[in-house]
């Protein structure tokens, strides 16, 4: 079975990353989303909260998993059995360190990553940048499934 891992920290989960998961999905037999436990940084959706978005947001897909994991991203590939992983390529400024990445992972591990470049339509487009304008009652329901909208729009009442 040929699997792929999508990894990322998903806090939270974008069209742009769909675009991604979606295509990488038509390529391989499974998809695996591994979303990064990083305990040095406090995101706005606790990893329980994450990964159900993304798995109610996937579920369509039929073949895509969603898991958390710990630690180097090779060896989260190795437990899945996965041997290759499927990153997305915004703009040449994501390029140098995904680059990096990609090579340290070939070297520690074997595993292969493939680039996918961005929909242009969400070439733009980050967690971070979404959360950003939400924060300050922008709209951003063209960048988000409604689903993660409605917990974005919530979480941001409580904060
Ligand atoms: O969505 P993000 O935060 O840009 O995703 C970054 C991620 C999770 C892909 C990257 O930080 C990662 O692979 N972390 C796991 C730890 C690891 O393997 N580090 C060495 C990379 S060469």
């Amino acid at each position: 079975m040929r699997r792929a891992v999508c990894p990322g920290s998903f806090d939270p989960v974008t069209n742009g990353h769909l675009d991604i998961v979606g295509r990488a999905s038509r390529l391989f037999d499974e998809v695996i989303i591994g979303v990064l436990i990083n305990q040095s940084k406090t995101g706005l959706f606790t990893i329980d909260e994450r990964i159900e978005m993304l798995r109610e947001v996937t579920a369509a897909y039929g073949n895509v998993r969603v898991e958390s994991f710990r630690g180097l991203l090779v060896d989260f590939c190795r437990a899945q059995q996965a041997a290759v992983v499927v990153k997305g390529l915004r703009a040449v400024s994501d390029f140098d360190y995904e680059l990096q990445m990609a090579q340290m992972n070939i070297g520690l591990a074997g595993v292969e990553t493939l680039f996918m470049p961005t929909n242009p339509l969400y070439s733009f487009l980050s967690s971070s940048l979404v959360k950003e304008v939400a924060k300050w009652g922008g709209d951003v329901s063209a960048h988000i499934p409604d689903a993660v909208g409605e917990r974005l729009a919530k979480r941001l009442r409580q904060t």
